[in-house]
């Protein structure tokens, strides 16, 4: 069942989510040769207590930290440490607050230093696949229409869609119905409605879409070591048309 969403509970939904775009973009300013991953991970939990919300992740299924940081070939969830970032790593930074009740989630893919070319192109298709699953995310469009239009963008660069982790409803809880896949045929599953809020975010690896989970029992890495990109944005789909909640 999807469950949706009042204007006054959107609006709640986007502050919870300008709080994670401006936490992401103090983050990535950052960002630099040097710098531990832990540190980042300090610096979200501060904003946290500063902004008075609740970070999402932090004991979520018992995840320790309130950032998901993952460098190079990790996939999500990688647990910030004390590695250090290195000239020519890219980053994905992964964040979820709740405020007054809602939930925000957004990630980016950020640059450390000068990256390859295959780098720079891989992040750039990541995120243009991201906003080609916004665009169809309108009234009376089908689910399926924004997994294809995300899968389709993503291969028309010569990149895979990791199969095994998806995007999802969102609101009340950092997950609901339905699930969102990003790759599938279009034209199939549920009708889209004003009031459905979702959790787009399209990971992507410049090899093989094969994963693998590392000891620690949550970091996903690419099995064939190729570099993946992550980039989410929660949006409200309103009568006007779709918003993006996690916007600066
Ligand atoms: N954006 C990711 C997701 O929605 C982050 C979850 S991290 C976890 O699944 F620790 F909360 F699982
Ligand atoms: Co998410």
């Amino acid at each position: 069942m999807i469950a949706l969403k009042s204007p006054l509970e959107i609006s709640k939904m986007r502050v919870a989510n300008q709080i994670v775009a401006e936490t992401l973009a103090e983050i990535t300013e950052r960002i630099r040769p040097g710098i531990e991953t832990l540190e980042l991970d300090i610096l979200a939990e501060e904003t946290c207590r500063r902004r008075k919300v609740k970070p999402a992740f932090k004991n979520y299924r018992g995840y320790p930290n309130t950032l998901c940081i993952s460098i190079n070939d990790e996939v999500v969830h990688g647990i910030p440490s004390k590695r250090t970032l290195q000239a020519g790593d890219i980053v994905s930074i992964d964040f979820g607050v709740r405020y007054d009740g809602y939930f925000g989630d957004a990630a980016i893919t950020v640059a450390v230093g000068e990256v390859s070319a295959t780098a720079q192109k891989l992040m750039a298709a990541t995120e243009e696949s991201l906003y080609a699953g916004i665009a169809q995310v309108a009234v009376g469009n089908r689910l399926g229409d924004v997994s294809h239009a995300i899968q389709k963008t993503v291969e028309g660069y010569g990149f895979s869609v990791i199969r095994d982790f998806v995007g999802h409803g969102i609101g009340r809880s950092l997950h609901e119905d339905p699930q969102i896949p990003n790759f599938g045929p279009p034209g199939q599953g549920p009708v889209l409605q004003p009031g459905m809020t979702f959790a787009i975010e399209p990971m992507v690896s410049a090899g093989s879409w094969e994963i693998s989970i590392m000891p620690d029992g949550w970091t996903a890495i690419t099995k064939d070591g190729s570099l993946a990109a992550h980039y989410e944005h929660t949006v409200a789909l309103t009568e006007k048309g779709v918003l993006i909640l996690s916007n600066l």
